[in-house]
């Protein structure tokens, strides 16, 4: 009976030990996956995906027309799968008058025939599925063009498509036609724009060229619904949801009337988009049901891999958050994290990198996935924006904080920012302004043509003339040069790419982001029985010592260098030592801890084999005891 007792109560104790050996010390932000338990640990293919934007008119023009194609993207996959990238997706491709580049669709299930047509779309989607590279597409629910179908037989007053658009009167003021409300454009002036056929004002939170969408109108919900389907069937891995907290506006009051929107006050002209607070025409309450309803017909599509959405939201942190679903329905897979852009300039500290990093972790509801974006092609390029010497160690952020990283096409090679002259400029935000402002708003710099080779065009294309002007940095900075050096920003972002696929505790482990001192920043990943790795990189211009083992617990004495920058003087391989680690300005460094036999881990804490020994022979001691009583 006694030996019975014993032997229980050392189970007990063991399953115990081995339980707090297990237990995690930091929030696990692959909580849906991650089960260690049941040895369930395979994420599923998006949750440490690496995304790739390609912005199709800049990919590859494979017609020599100056504007990139369909088979251009076909011709350069194999590219995107040498890198690692799990899925790409792809600016607008549909029929359009090209006003906002494609963002101003005349037509949701047809390709335009600038890109190509419908069988170059399959012939897309083959090659994808031959080289294993996801393709995604931008759904843009919003509006549609002016040149739309749809709008044209709103305009008519068909009454199938009467209420398919905001329409509304306006107001009278002492017998003059008003517009309905104060509200203005993302792209300057009034939101409303007079039909002289309809007699009556259409709601336009962009262009004019680009007329909202009902939302209160269950027929176009379900028009968009069938959008979504119509390409799911064909096989697109998700969508990217373009400017989704614009879908719904507020519902017009009693009257009928729409209510003006609040003034901001340090914005001084009406015609600008931040004078107004945007509390009637962004992130209502119904956008989020409607992101929840679109997340349920992409789960109709069961056969194959889940499919997913990554929705564009600019919101404050926590609305952002609900788009990734609440407590009964699913949202968005991956609502894209912009805080890189939109928080960090090139003056940020490492204080104010690891707040950021920090404030999407510790806002992200239990079991969701980050992701880490730096660029788009509304955004300036990362290189200009923080800057050229800095690419590497972002590209290293991205790829060893946890979750996803999406990557804007040509960052990857360090590609800069384009000036582009007044009379060059295309984008209708910068048009839209004059020739003293437009380079605040234009978005042509960011999206030139990408850079392949040092021949003519930088290889994109075999035209007199590209819809962009060339960078004329592209005979030092292209993707044939930069293959071809052994250590390049392609070569790093590439290796990164297969660390993160290969290496557990880059995919699964936990995170601690720390500012070292306010030069350095730290991320360090680790996993239960895994090696410990750390990212470290020097912001500034000084040569900085820092002694990691005072920042981070269980580091090894030495660790191996793993990925170096550029500007590193070390080599992968080399060991160095984490007491006492040189950094060059703005050097990054991957390291890894090497192995011992003497660490593990109980609540976090790292504990010497001598405890686990003398735990061990206690138990020996034990069982050798009641088994004497026993006999
Ligand atoms: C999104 C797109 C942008 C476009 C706008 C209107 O913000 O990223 O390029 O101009 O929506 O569709």
């Amino acid at each position: 009976m006694f030996s019975l007792v014993v032997v229980v109560c050392l189970q007990l104790l063991l399953q115990q030990f081995m339980e707090s050996a297990v237990a995690q010390p930091f929030p696990n932000y692959h909580t849906d996956f991650v089960d260690i338990k049941q040895h369930k640990n395979v994420p599923k293919w998006w949750q440490t995906g690496a995304f790739y934007q390609i912005y199709p008119r800049s990919f590859k023009d494979s017609n020599g027309d100056g504007v990139g194609d369909l088979n251009g993207i076909a011709d350069s996959l194999p590219y995107l799968k040498e890198l690692g990238i799990t899925a790409t997706w792809l600016s607008p491709i549909f029929s359009s008058p090209m006003a906002d580049f494609g963002y101003d669709i005349a037509n949701f299930t047809e390709i335009a025939p600038i890109f190509g047509s419908m069988a170059d779309f399959e012939h897309l989607m083959k090659v994808a599925k031959e080289l294993d590279v996801k393709i995604i597409l931008d759904f843009v629910p919003n509006h549609s063009s002016d040149e739309c179908d749809w709008f044209k037989r709103s305009a008519a007053g068909e009454p199938d498509y009467k209420d398919f658009y905001v329409w509304h009167p306006g107001r009278m003021v002492n017998g003059t036609r008003h517009p309905p409300s104060n509200w203005v454009s993302v792209f300057r002036g009034s939101a409303w724009q007079w039909h002289e056929g309809r007699q009556e004002y259409y709601l336009h939170q962009f262009l004019k060229k680009q007329p909202d969408l009902n939302y209160r109108n269950p027929k176009v919900r379900e028009t968009m619904k069938n959008v979504l389907r119509f390409w799911l069937a064909k096989g697109v891995a998700g969508f990217r949801i373009d400017a989704v907290p614009s879908v719904f506006e507020i519902a017009p009051d009693a009257a009928g009337q729409y209510r003006d929107e609040p003034r901001n006050d340090w914005v001084n002209d009406p015609d600008d988009y931040g004078y107004l607070q945007h509390i009637y025409t962004v992130d209502q309450p119904e956008t989020l049901a409607m992101v929840y309803d679109w997340r349920a017909v992409l789960d109709e599509f069961t056969d194959g891999d889940e499919r997913i959405l990554l929705a564009e939201t600019y919101s404050p942190i926590d609305i952002v958050m609900q788009y990734y679903g609440n407590a009964t329905a699913e949202g968005a897979q991956l609502p894209f994290n912009f805080l890189l852009i939109t928080e960090i300039s090139n003056t940020s500290n490492a204080n104010d990198y690891a707040r950021t990093i920090q404030k999407w972790l510790q806002h992200m509801p239990q079991g969701r996935t980050a992701n880490w974006v730096l660029g788009n092609h509304d955004q300036w390029r990362v290189a200009s924006r923080l800057g050229a010497d800095r690419v590497d160690m972002l590209n290293m952020l991205i790829t060893t904080l946890p979750g996803a990283s999406v990557t804007y096409q040509g960052e990857e090679l360090g590609m800069t920012n384009v000036w582009i002259s007044w009379k060059d400029t295309v984008d209708p935000s910068a048009c839209n302004t004059n020739a003293s402002v437009y380079e605040h708003f234009s978005r042509d710099p960011e999206r030139t043509p990408f850079q392949w080779s040092s021949d003519a065009n930088a290889g994109f294309s075999n035209a007199s003339k590209t819809w962009l002007p060339i960078a004329e940095d592209y005979k030092q900075i292209n993707e044939d040069e930069e293959r071809q050096k052994p250590v390049s920003h392609l070569n790093i972002y590439k290796h990164m790419l297969t660390l993160k696929r290969e290496v557990q505790t880059l995919q699964l482990g936990e995170t601690e982001v720390k500012a070292l001192n306010s030069a350095v920043l730290g991320v360090k990943r680790f996993l239960q029985h895994d090696f410990i790795y750390v990212t470290v990189l020097n912001i500034f211009d000084d040569i900085e010592t820092i002694n990691l083992k005072e920042s981070f617990t269980d580091l090894t004495e030495q660790m191996k260098v793993v990925m170096v920058s550029t500007n590193s003087k070390l080599k992968v391989g080399d060991l160095i030592n984490a007491t006492a680690l040189e950094l060059l300005p703005k050097e990054s460094l991957l390291l890894r801890t090497l192995p011992t036999f003497y660490t593990y881990y109980t609540n976090g804490e790292a504990r010497q084999l001598p405890v686990l020994v003398i735990y061990l022979v206690l138990a020996q001691v034990l069982l050798y005891l009641s088994y004497h009583r026993a006999l």
